[in-house]
């Protein structure tokens, strides 16, 4: 068994699965979070892991960068591996002066300038969260005392523009949260297949900070996302 661009063999993934977007993140997070890790996919460096945690087995596996890479991994994983339930662990940028760098963003709903949904429907597809993985997810935030903010999140299609002052603002003056690239992706095909996601994203970048994150901030937060995203998934987990 082997799709075009994962070549594990059948029961090698777990139902549920982490999606960050760097391969190597997979990787960390199989190697310092996850028990007996064993590699499942290395094709064009897409690391893809599956370990167990507290107990149950987990997989995690890189998507690369956009929304045409992250809707490749997903459509396979979830048409031909049997993958349930993803959640996707990014970074994101802000212009809401609030956001604090660090601050972890759960996207109820991803907008998007990609021009994938226009061509698959005829009207605007709005891209939403699972319910109960957002609702589960955003309580455990909350118990521990995390800062988190709930909202609508835009996937974008460009990360450089040719006018970055303005690129996002309309966005944000009507509520957006973050800016990323790949949520509204993983929202669409994971309804095509019945399957459950979300994305938690840690803010990386913002205009309240332009500094930009130290090594330790980005550490820290990255562990908080990491220890959330595996104790909510786990839930699901066999
Ligand atoms: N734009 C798009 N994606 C991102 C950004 C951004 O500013 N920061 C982190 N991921």
């Amino acid at each position: 068994m082997a799709t075009p661009h994962i070549r594990a063999k059948e029961g090698e993934i777990a139902k549920c699965i982490l999606l960050p977007g760097d391969p190597r993140r997979a990787k960390f997070i199989a190697e310092n979070f996850l028990e007996n890790p064993v590699l499942f996919n290395d094709v064009r460096g897409i690391l893809g892991y599956t370990g167990i945690y507290k107990g149950r087995r987990v997989s995690v596996m890189g998507t690369g960068m956009g929304m045409p890479s992250i809707s490749i991994y997903v459509n396979e994983l979830m048409s031909q591996y049997g993958v349930k339930v993803a959640r996707r662990i990014g970074t994101c940028g802000s212009q809401n002066p609030e956001a604090k760098l660090g601050d972890v963003l759960m996207a109820q709903g991803c907008c998007t300038t990609s021009r994938i949904n226009r061509r698959m429907f005829n009207g605007v597809y709005a891209p939403v969260a699972d319910f109960e993985l957002l609702r589960t997810a955003y309580l455990k935030a909350k118990e521990r005392g995390a800062g988190v903010a709930v909202g609508n999140v835009l996937s974008s299609d460009m990360f450089y523009s040719l006018a970055p002052d303005d690129r996002f603002k309309n966005w944000f003056d009507f509520g957006v949260i973050g800016v990323e690239m790949e949520g509204a992706a993983l929202y669409t095909v994971a309804r095509k297949y019945g399957a459950r996601a979300l994305m938690l994203c840690t803010v990386s970048d913002s205009v309240s900070d332009p500094k930009g994150m130290t090594p330790e901030q980005r550490e820290t937060s990255l562990t908080n996302m990491i220890t959330l995203a595996l104790d909510t998934i786990w839930e699901y987990a066999e």
